[in-house]
């Protein structure tokens, strides 16, 4: 892989003054991209961001939308254009979970947790489709005209009580994914995803934050180790880049192995 594989290529993380998002924004940004650092609370979060990655020599800006809100998603779009001209990269992050036993989930809960999971990725896909289809490929740039990179979870495909918004977020992402890959690789866009096992944020502190609930987690976990942003980070380099050229419509899963089946590691 070339040292700063995405030199000269602007990228909207979105999600990103926190955990993957903000992990992925950082690696873009090493990796030579330009990075746009969506958020939608704790500004002074993105600012500081936007700092340490223009105090590493690379260049941010911080832009606030809900994702799930239409003419927000534009209007970032819009003032991406104005300051990068174009866009060649997206990652669309942004993700919650609003947890609850189903005989208790208020509808709010569940439309609240589609809405940005699922409705947010198809705006700010099609957003960045659109300007891929009207620019074309710019082959000094990359070989692609474009690439998405969808954040699912493991949850595409591990039912997981308790949080059925969630899982049906994700697993609709998985589809969503699939279907637009399918559309528009003849334009010569690229789209992706990346599904994170436990990752190590402020999304699952639950899960971690005691000896007593790391060590349950870690039974789930074949490598025994809890994820680091860094680790989807770096991935996302990958499928934003043209080493990976030949790949669309895949997930590559970033889990240390919770996807094979622990319980059957001793069990069966
Ligand atoms: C969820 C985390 C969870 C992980 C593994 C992720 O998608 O957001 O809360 O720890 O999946 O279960």
């Amino acid at each position: 892989m070339r040292n700063r594989p995405l030199e000269g290529q602007s990228a909207l993380v979105t999600g990103a003054n926190s955990g993957i998002g903000e992990a992925v924004a950082r690696c873009f940004a090493g990796a030579g991209a330009k990075v746009v650092i969506n958020y939608i609370s704790r500004p002074e979060a993105a600012d500081a961001i936007v700092e340490d990655i223009k105090r590493g020599g690379n260049e941010a800006i911080a832009l606030s939308a809900d994702v799930s809100n239409e003419d927000e998603v534009k209007a970032m779009y819009g003032a991406m254009f104005k300051r990068y001209g174009t866009i060649d990269i997206l990652c669309a992050n942004a993700g919650i979970q609003l947890d609850s036993p189903l005989v208790d989930m208020t509808l709010a809960k569940w439309n609240t947790v589609l809405a940005v999971n699922l409705t947010g990725q198809f705006l700010c896909a099609r957003e960045a489709a659109r300007e891929f289809i009207r620019r074309g490929v710019r082959p000094e740039i990359s070989a692609a005209a474009g690439k998405i990179i969808c954040m699912s979870s493991v949850h595409q495909d591990i039912p997981w009580a308790g949080h059925a918004n969630y899982a049906a977020s994700k697993g609709g992402i998985h589809m969503l994914m699939q279907t637009i890959a399918q559309e528009l690789a003849p334009h010569k866009v690229r789209v992706n995803a990346i599904a994170p096992g436990a990752i190590q944020t402020p999304i699952n502190r639950a899960a971690w934050a005691t000896p007593d609930a790391l060590s349950r987690l870690l039974t789930l976990i074949p490598d025994q180790r809890i994820g680091q942003p860094v680790d989807i980070g770096r991935a996302a380099v990958w499928l934003a880049s043209d080493d990976s050229d030949y790949v669309q419509g895949t997930t590559l899963f970033v889990d240390g192995g919770m996807t094979l089946y622990p319980g059957f590691a001793t069990g069966g």
